[in-house]
């Protein structure tokens, strides 16, 4: 496992086991330069614990990412639970593996910061909750999702603008978007955006619910297979990551992809990102697009308010249009997000230096 540390440049990595509920984590810290480790927490199936660990690092690693081009004080971790299947049939296991996780992240002594991620939603979080004071998104869990969504829709309607050569959010009514995924960020980007008057298409392994999402807001339903290669003007992967390969880029039929789901790319991320260049598509990176629930989340704690959703698309926007101009002078977006956030990480590091830098480009 020092392997997986090591190939990641990770900080610490943390495995937790717990021999009585037979619960399976790993947190992994990647870098706190910018404050203390922040990540959510994911639940899913994996072959080992090793590859729950190899995924969390590399979450993790996006998470620096995050909050440093978004500006935030803190720095990039992960947790990941192994989904067992006993577990899954078992809810009071699940309970006692939960419980486990909570006690064990309380013992890093509040320094590691959780909160929701895919498969981990409100009732989970309050369950983690019950054993440490570490976690946030039980009550404000609704107010993550929609911040994330906010950001997701600005970050489509600043992508689009920046086809047609601004820097603005373009106006999103009877734009069309693919949906993949309506969980509860996906669920809540589809109603953001109807609610902006936009058309949509949507998604969903669980079929039952991507129906009812699509009733609710008037949504066409296509075989999950099938959502990356309808023909949209926006394309927002909010399922798990992974979905875009270079086969499967060059059968998008989209102008801009911008969703809520993390590391969307299938690496090598480079290839991928120029690939989407090539053929024209803009991609907001994952990590610019879906910031609004680490900025709502580490903003507000467990206090959400509506008010949150707004301010966290507000600094999202900031940075979008920061990657979108860039994008405008010639750059590929990811390049030049990934550049915004060595930028602040830099700074951090040696504070001096980046100011006799700053007085050089100011004069
Ligand atoms: N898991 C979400 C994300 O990756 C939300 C989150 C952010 C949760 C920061 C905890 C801390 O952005």
């Amino acid at each position: 496992m020092s392997e997986v540390a090591a190939q990641h440049d990770l900080e610490a990595l943390y495995l937790i086991r717990d021999r009585e509920s037979g619960l399976e984590a790993a947190v992994a810290v990647h870098d706190t330069t910018l404050g203390p480790p922040r990540g959510g927490t994911r639940r899913r199936a994996y072959p080992s614990l090793a590859d729950a660990a190899r995924d969390a690092a590399r979450l993790a690693r996006t998470m620096t990412w995050k909050f440093a081009v978004h500006g935030l004080p803190f720095g990039g971790a992960k947790a990941v639970i192994v989904a067992d299947p006993e577990a899954d049939r078992d809810p009071a296991r699940r309970e006692r593996q939960l419980l486990a996780y909570g006690a064990a992240i309380e013992r890093l002594g509040g320094w590691f910061g959780t909160g929701p991620d895919l498969g981990i939603g409100a009732a989970e979080v309050a369950t983690i909750q019950r054993a440490c004071s570490c976690a946030v998104g039980h009550r404000s869990h609704d107010i993550a999702s929609r911040a994330t969504a906010a950001g997701v829709r600005v970050a489509i309607a600043f992508g689009l603008a920046a086809l047609d050569g601004r820097v603005e959010a373009a106006p999103l009514e009877g734009k069309r978007v693919a949906i993949q995924g309506v969980g509860a960020v996906g669920g809540a980007l589809a109603r953001d955006l109807a609610g902006h008057g936009a058309r949509l298409v949507v998604a969903d392994t669980d079929a039952g619910r991507a129906e009812r999402i699509a009733a609710e807001v008037g949504a066409d339903v296509v075989a999950p297979e099938r959502i990356t290669q309808v023909a949209v003007d926006a394309f927002a992967p909010c399922a798990a990551g992974g979905v875009l390969d270079l086969a499967t880029i060059e059968g998008l039929r989209c102008r801009v992809v911008a969703g809520g789901a993390n590391d969307v790319l299938v690496p090598p991320e480079p290839a991928a990102a120029a690939a989407l260049a090539a053929r024209g598509v803009l991609y907001v990176p994952d990590f610019v697009a879906n910031g609004g629930a680490a900025v709502a989340l580490t903003g507000c704690g467990e206090e959400g308010r509506p008010e949150d959703v707004e301010r966290a698309a507000e600094r999202i926007a900031r940075t979008v249009a920061a990657v979108t101009s860039r994008a405008l002078a010639g750059a590929e977006p990811r390049a030049a997000a990934l550049d915004l956030a060595a930028a602040a990480l830099r700074r951090e590091r040696c504070p001096d230096r980046s100011r006799s830098l700053g007085s050089e480009g100011s004069a």
